[in-house]
């Protein structure tokens, strides 16, 4: 009985194999280990064409590497995280990674080293992508370790990945040393991969660490500025996102009790399995909250229930398999019918989203859309006689207003929800509209239940209209407009699909 060295996976370091405490089986035969060693079908795979973006990361990665003449750039997809024990939560690579290959494997990293250091062209990068291969059968590593190919499933090999990705791909292990070789600056996508991290750390001056991280800072903000505007692509998956997105609305609609109550999680689940068989997984935690739930903004518990009489916010979005996601929100009356009041907030709510959509267009300001939309928001609110004797202007300059409706009115989209987050304020929330962005308008009216400045019956109402909007050549157009928005098509809507 041998007990085998487990072997290297991705880039952590060889260490001796651990039979899991109180697992049932110790130790390998030599005749077992030899066994496991044949039998095994060739697989490799020489009939696959390239993804459909590789034309479009080649561009990107072509653009960024402009910015950075003679640096080293490295972009890791990041590792799994422990869930509990010995199991992950589900792998989810770093959004500019993807961006930037198409590829979403765990440990993988991007590198584009300056190409006069490769002896490639004088100019430019030459780009690399660090994979993990397949599993060696031939050592054990097949079914030894843990992550082999028999437990976790076959992966591609380089050849297979270099044909998918439209570009030189190596073994993950190789990537420490080739970055601890690497000469000249060097500039890292920091918070997905502390291997790679620590690796570069080691390698620079310590004294130069502070202009090492605004160095890597500025990095990140490039790399975020660098999807603001949307290539075909992107536009066709935030697309499909969105009409996927639909479908899991009319799921949903389907289980809402109109005289019995649902439970927030059945809602949950139900948009859930939607976004799992037709996409990727839900882009953010799903928000099902029903009656007061409705003004809590992060509300992802759903603990709650579903009770007829009352609106649901259900704010939820399915991500697509290239990690594309739709970020809609609709109001629903569960019974069927707005009353008299949630129709009241739900019309202000509307025509403050229409104003906002109409905001949205090339050469305007980002900011236009949120001001528009908050200005119709402030006079309703004013209407109603919550500001006292103060007139709408007033309570816009002071901001009034924003007790009741929260939040800014929306954010860029696409492969995140809150789509280049760390981008430049100049070019983006301070910045023009450009024809391929995408963004949500997504306008609400939050009445707290414990709020004594309105009167009693508004308290504990919600609501949010929230949809996905790109910015064409002459104006926008809603991607997710498949779903009702007005207060009378949403009541047909609901009865048609009840019917
Ligand atoms: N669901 C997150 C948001 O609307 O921004
Ligand atoms: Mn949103
Ligand atoms: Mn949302």
């Amino acid at each position: 009985m041998t007990e085998p060295t487990r072997p290297t996976s991705g880039a952590k370091p060889a260490d001796t194999i651990k039979y899991r405490k109180n697992g049932l089986t110790r130790g390998v035969t030599d005749e077992l280990a030899e066994n496991m060693k044949q039998g095994w079908a060739d697989t490799e795979r020489a009939d696959l064409a390239p993804i459909p973006q590789a034309a479009h990361t080649a561009r990107r990665r072509a653009e960024l590497s402009a910015a950075y003449p003679g640096e080293t750039l490295v972009i890791p997809a990041g590792n799994p995280k422990v869930r509990a024990n010995d199991t992950d939560y589900p792998f989810r690579p770093s959004s500019d990674y993807v961006y930037l290959t198409g590829d979403q494997s765990q440990d993988g990293v991007l590198v584009l080293a300056p190409a006069a250091e490769t002896g490639h062209d004088a100019t430019g990068h030459h780009a690399t992508v660090y994979l993990r291969n397949r599993s060696d059968r031939g050592n054990g590593e097949f079914w030894l370790d843990n992550h082999g190919e028999l437990w976790d499933g076959r992966r591609n090999s380089l050849t297979e990945n270099e044909r998918l990705l439209g570009l030189p791909c190596r073994d993950v292990r190789t990537v420490l040393d080739e970055l601890r070789a690497a000469t000249g600056p060097i500039r890292v996508l920091r918070g997905h991969d502390a291997g790679v991290e620590e690796v570069l750390r080691d390698k620079t001056d310590k004294t130069t660490a502070e202009q090492d991280a605004e160095r890597d800072e500025e990095f990140r903000v490039f790399l975020s500025g660098l999807r603001l505007v949307k290539d075909e692509f992107e536009i066709a998956e935030l697309r499909f996102a969105c009409d996927a997105t639909a479908r899991g609305f009319e799921d949903v609609v389907r289980v809402l009790g109109t005289d019995t109550e649902t439970a927030e999680r059945l809602i949950e689940g139900t948009f859930f399995v939607r976004a799992r068989v037709e996409g990727n997984d839900v882009g953010y935690g799903t928000i099902a909250a029903a009656g007061p739930h409705a003004t809590t903004m992060h509300w992802v518990r759903n603990d709650g229930r579903a009770k007829p009489g009352e609106l649901l916010l259900l704010d939820a979005g399915v991500e697509t398999n290239r990690l594309y996601t739709a970020d809609v929100t609709r109001t629903l009356p569960i019974n069927g019918r707005f009353d008299a009041l949630q129709r009241k907030i739900y019309d202000a709510v509307y025509a403050a989203q229409e104003a906002g959509i109409a905001a949205v267009r090339p050469g305007g300001m980002f900011r236009d859309f949120h001001h528009a939309a908050q200005r119709v928001l402030a006079e309703h609110l004013t209407s109603w006689g919550l500001f006292g004797d103060l007139a709408a202007d007033k309570v816009y300059e002071l901001g009034l207003h924003r007790r009741f409706t929260l939040a800014g009115t929306g954010h860029m989209l696409g492969i995140d929800v809150h789509d280049c987050a760390h981008s430049r304020t100049e070019e983006h929330v301070d910045g023009p509209l450009k024809p391929g962005m995408v963004l949500t308008v997504e306008p609400g009216i939050y009445f707290q239940e414990d709020d004594l400045t309105v009167p009693a019956e508004y308290r504990g109402i919600g609501v949010r209209i929230e949809d996905d909007i790109l910015v064409t050549e002459d104006g926008n157009e809603n991607l997710s407009a498949a779903l009702p928005r007005r207060a009378d098509d949403v009541e047909a809507w609901l009865a048609d699909l009840r019917a």
